[in-house]
């Protein structure tokens, strides 16, 4: 049964642990930056404040904290990052629960390619992926009858967009506040070849906190000549909080009949496969963990789950996609989205070097991204949904991240 969260202050104990959280962080950011926490601009309940996150490449980047009075979400112009989302859990006690970097160098050195071998590599953590996410094979693609080659950077595939794609790119950002909701669009322009692909893309992406716990993601893009483009957001959740261990406890329903099988290169084989009888069922909620360690080949080629699940639908619009919830803090997140699949991914390569938000490493299974897409290499199957966007036409995608108690 989903409920509201718990109001803020409603229990005496609650409204002490938010204000000393938030007085916290208001030390923190002093201390960080010489710039202090700019005056909010503040409407109802919702409210956006900014701060210097530093600069790279001689380019400030701000970190924005979006803040509806019982959650607050932190976003940065720099690949338009999610940062942080604090949420409270059923006694009204805060957690980050998505996994970061405590600061902008922490980004800019897990994005550099190539990545030191035996970590990591890079993880995308909290991105804005562009122009493709997910993976093309062989970094190929034939469009129109003519064939483009992109930068691999995994194996011999291109993923997420080539190295130094749009999750390492300052955005302009242009945050807003309306009665219910507070807005940060972020814009990028994408020339045309970069990283391969072709026609000048300009692409925004619109966070929306509103007042009841839902982060809306709004994706627009127009191209100047025919190209390909798959969106999404690559925020890895942790509903205990960030650092606190493996999510394997945690359990997720996934809303679909369908996912599509891949080969050992991560690339679907083009088949679209029933979840019925495999690991991958994920139709009724179940722990994360129950199933990762079956020898199910699926699973040792991905090393736990990251394959892409067809969403069941019935025609075009928002759907539930997934429902996450974390029994043990009540903490519970659903998500709806436009897009055909959802890559659900257990963490299956963070090695544990990477120190994250709250200082401790990351190791596989500490987090689980839910990333709403049109299917991996699309470009390549043509049994797949389309991802090739023309002159003329805007690309229009929404995803929710609702949070809630269980
Ligand atoms: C992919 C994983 C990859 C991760 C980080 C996910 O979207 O499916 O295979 O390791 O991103 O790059």
């Amino acid at each position: 049964m989903k409920r509201a969260f718990p109001r803020v202050g409603t229990s005496r104990a609650a409204t002490a642990i938010c204000s000393l959280a938030m007085v916290a962080a208001a030390v923190t950011a002093l201390a960080a930056s010489a710039s202090a926490l700019s005056r909010p601009s503040v409407h109802h309940t919702v409210s956006i404040s900014t701060r210097s996150f530093g600069t790279v490449a001689g380019q400030p980047v701000d970190l924005y904290t979006l803040s509806n009075g019982h959650m607050r979400v932190n976003i940065t112009n720099y690949g338009g990052i999610v940062q942080a989302i604090y949420v409270p859990d059923r006694f009204g006690r805060m957690a980050n629960v998505a996994l970061g970097f405590r600061n902008l160098a922490g980004y800019v050195k897990n994005d550099v390619y190539p990545q030191p071998s035996g970590g990591s590599g890079t993880t995308y953590f909290g991105a804005t992926i562009g122009r493709y996410a997910n993976r093309i094979a062989n970094g190929s693609f034939t469009l129109n009858g003519h064939t483009y080659t992109l930068p691999q950077n995994n194996g011999t595939n291109t993923l997420h967009g080539g190295p130094n794609a749009w999750n390492t790119k300052v955005w302009t950002a242009t945050p807003s506040v309306k009665p219910g909701s507070a807005s940060l669009k972020l814009t990028y322009t994408s020339p045309d070849g970069e990283n391969g692909f072709p026609g000048t893309v300009v692409a925004s992406v619109t966070y929306t906190l509103d007042t009841s716990n839902r982060l809306h993601i709004q994706y627009h893009a127009v191209t100047s000549a025919p190209t390909v483009i798959n969106l999404t957001n690559h925020t890895y959740f942790n509903l205990a909080g960030e650092g606190s261990g493996s999510v394997r406890a945690q359990k997720l329903m996934i809303n679909a009949s369908h996912y599509t099988p891949i080969n050992a290169n991560l690339i679907p084989t083009g088949v679209v496969a029933p979840v019925a009888g495999t690991p991958l069922d994920f139709r009724t909620m179940k722990p994360i963990g129950r199933d990762i360690n079956s020898g199910f080949n699926q699973l040792v080629l991905a090393h736990g789950f990251d394959h892409n699940w067809v969403i069941n639908r019935s025609g075009p619009g928002l759907v539930l996609a997934a429902r996450a919830l974390d029994p043990a803090s009540g903490r519970e997140l659903t998500t709806l989205t436009t897009e055909p699949g959802v890559q659900f991914y257990s963490g299956n390569f963070l090695a544990g070097e990477l120190v994250g938000t709250s200082g401790r490493t990351y190791r596989q299974t500490d987090g689980f991204t839910l990333e709403t897409q049109h299917y991996p290499n699309s470009p390549n199957q043509p049994n797949f949904p389309s991802t090739v966007l023309n002159p003329g036409q805007s690309f229009n995608s929404t995803t929710i991240y609702a949070f809630s108690i269980g």
